[in-house]
């Protein structure tokens, strides 16, 4: 993926480009990209004349920046409790077989990534995932490899 700079540059420009406004110009980024390029982070640094090492300090220590690229759909799957009992190690391991995805992981083509979560607070409905926002219960193993499935094909860049 190649990089615009000048996109960078803009963000940095908005909130001045200052060490108060690393974390406003980080989130924006972060934002903007759906996750922190390296070369935005060294830019970041350069410009805001602060060791590189500060601003991935930063986006290594709080969990809302992402370091690697995001899929433009995210699917959560529920790991709490209620849902690990009734069946989200089944979901996860027919996904893995499906579609070779494991938590984490994110689809070469960047149309979906998939990701645990504990606890989306609606343990009633268990096993559940989380479709960007929108809440799957009940969730069947078939269910849930093709609606996976489909996102990828319906996502492609
Ligand atoms: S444990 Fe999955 S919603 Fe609560």
């Amino acid at each position: 993926m190649e990089l615009n700079l000048t996109d960078v540059d803009a963000i940095i420009d908005h909130w001045g480009p200052k060490p108060d406004s690393l974390l406003q110009i980080m989130l924006d980024i972060n934002h903007r990209f759906r996750f922190l390029p390296r070369e935005s982070m060294e830019r970041v640094a350069e410009r805001l004349r602060m060791p590189v090492s500060q601003v991935f300090g930063v986006a290594n220590f709080f969990k809302v920046f992402r370091l690697k690229p995001q899929g433009r759909v995210l699917v959560h799957v529920c790991t709490g409790t209620a849902c690990h009992v009734k069946g989200t190690p089944r979901l996860l391991d027919r996904i893995q077989q499906d579609l070779h995805l494991r938590p984490g992981d994110t689809t070469e083509d960047l149309s979906l990534t998939l990701e645990t979560v504990n606890c989306v607070g609606a343990c009633a409905s268990a096993p559940v995932v989380v479709v960007d926002g929108v809440t799957y219960g009940q969730a069947t193993p078939t269910e849930i490899s093709q609606l996976a499935k489909k996102l990828m094909e319906t996502n492609k860049a």
